[in-house]
């Protein structure tokens, strides 16, 4: 029995993998399974998420399905003066069935502060720290994660320094149909996921659809990591954005329909016309599959998107597009329709999280002009926005047992050039006086 069901695991596998065969990988680390370990109704895969103005959502799993989607919450250790109650889903994968997924919104909270909670009325205590309503404020970047040693290694690098929020370009547990590491990936990355928001998009590993069955996939990413769609006017969890003090942030679905009459596509234009750059001075942008890259792994996966909706982040002076996809890190220059451009977004392939297949070591020979800086290693980056005007991008490659800053760039914000402003004025103008 056993040797069937690892065979029917391995069949799945092989269907919902999209295995790209034009480049070799060097060796990748061991996977890691974390077991469940704790009692059916103490909380697992704790994980927080920002919700709205002053508000974060509050995510975990329990075996026990009696258990309630409340949480309390304070200011002080062990005492919780505030509750609130969400709700719950659950899903089946073929033979799996999955613990009571909860998902509670609390708040209003204070910027900047340390809470206090508890999931469902069990278990040990989790803490946070909002993040900050005004600059500075701190942003942590790795897709493509994984669960193996590198990835604990990236993990830990992130967490051994301070940061406001954790930034995820798609490609997570790559459990790829196999559920039980969606659960081992939660309880894997619980000790960051639940002590600052983590905002991801989603990547082809999250697709897992199967003919017939499951033609529309992503059924164990939006039911474990319901990110705030409805709080951004979103008709779906592949696409919302958020702001964080002075940012706005976009997340994108590579793998969700992008064309000018799509949703998300349409969801874009409304979204990027309400920004107000007073307000949000920095626009960030992330998807899954990047829209430039000089690596031979995944080459042009991202051209029609690019070309359905690159027009739009050019006009709206998105300031950086971050990607992942790749297993390698590339920065280039300010681009746009594929030439150097002043008054276009930096784009940054950072798929380097730590994932079972691998980094993609091979770059076409000569470097693009536009291309910067690219290196095939697992490591994270780190974009700390400093004021309105001003932001510090940097890449940590991870050596071993410790992290190496390798690339890094000073940032200045298209909404503080002179230059953009006036194209922009102009380029609307025409639109503004019909
Ligand atoms: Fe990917």
């Amino acid at each position: 029995m056993k040797i069937l069901l690892l065979l029917f695991f391995l069949f799945l596998f092989l269907i919902t993998t999209r295995v790209s065969p034009e480049y070799t990988r060097p060796n990748p680390r061991p996977l890691i399974f974390r077991p469940h370990n704790r009692s059916d109704s103490d909380p697992q895969q704790v994980h927080i998420s920002l919700a709205g103005k002053d508000h974060m959502r509050v995510s975990w799993i329990t075996s026990d399905k009696k258990v309630k989607s409340v949480v309390e919450y304070g200011k002080m250790a062990g005492k919780y003066d505030r509750a609130a109650t969400g709700e719950s889903t659950s899903y089946r994968y073929f033979f799996y069935e999955s613990g009571k997924i909860h998902h509670v919104k609390i708040g209003p909270l204070e910027p900047s502060t340390t809470y206090y909670y508890r999931c469902g009325g069990y278990g040990a205590e989790f803490s946070f720290r909002t993040p900050p309503v005004t600059f500075p404020v701190e942003f942590a970047v790795a897709g493509d994660l994984g669960q193996t040693e590198w990835t604990e290694s990236t993990l830990a690098h992130i967490g051994a320094r301070d940061y406001d929020v954790f930034l995820l370009p798609g490609d997570l547990s790559y459990a790829d149909a196999q559920q039980p590491l969606w659960d081992s990936f939660g309880r894997l990355v619980e000790p960051y996921a639940s002590t600052r928001p983590w905002m991801v998009t989603e990547g082809n590993h999250e697709i897992e659809t199967f003919p017939i069955i499951y033609p529309h996939g992503f059924r164990a990413y939006n039911a474990r990591w319901l990110m705030p769609y409805q709080e951004s006017l979103s008709s779906s969890n592949l696409y919302y954005s958020l702001d964080v003090a002075g940012a706005h942030i976009i997340m994108l679905g590579s793998y969700t329909d992008f064309d000018s009459d799509s949703d998300q596509y349409k969801w874009l234009q409304a979204d990027l016309a309400s920004i107000d750059r007073i307000k949000t001075p920095w626009i960030f942008v992330l998807i899954h599959a990047p829209w430039y890259n000089s690596n031979l792994a995944h080459k042009g996966e991202g051209g029609s998107m690019r070309q359905a909706m690159e027009k739009m982040l050019y006009d709206a002076r998105v300031d950086v597009v971050f990607a992942g996809h790749v297993h390698a890190y590339e920065r280039f220059t300010r681009v746009y329709d594929e030439k150097a451009d002043e008054c276009g977004p930096i784009h940054v392939t950072i798929g380097d999280g730590g994932n079972r297949e691998g980094l993609a070591m091979s770059f076409e020979d000569a470097s693009p002009s536009i291309s910067l800086y690219r290196e095939a290693s697992f490591g994270h980056g780190r974009l700390r926005v400093f004021n309105s005007t001003h932001a510090h991008w940097s890449w940590h490659r991870n050596n071993e047992t410790y992290s190496v800053m390798a690339d890094e760039v000073w940032l200045e914000s298209l909404s503080s050039s002179t230059a953009c402003k006036e194209v922009t004025k102009s380029s609307k103008a025409p639109k503004d006086e019909l």
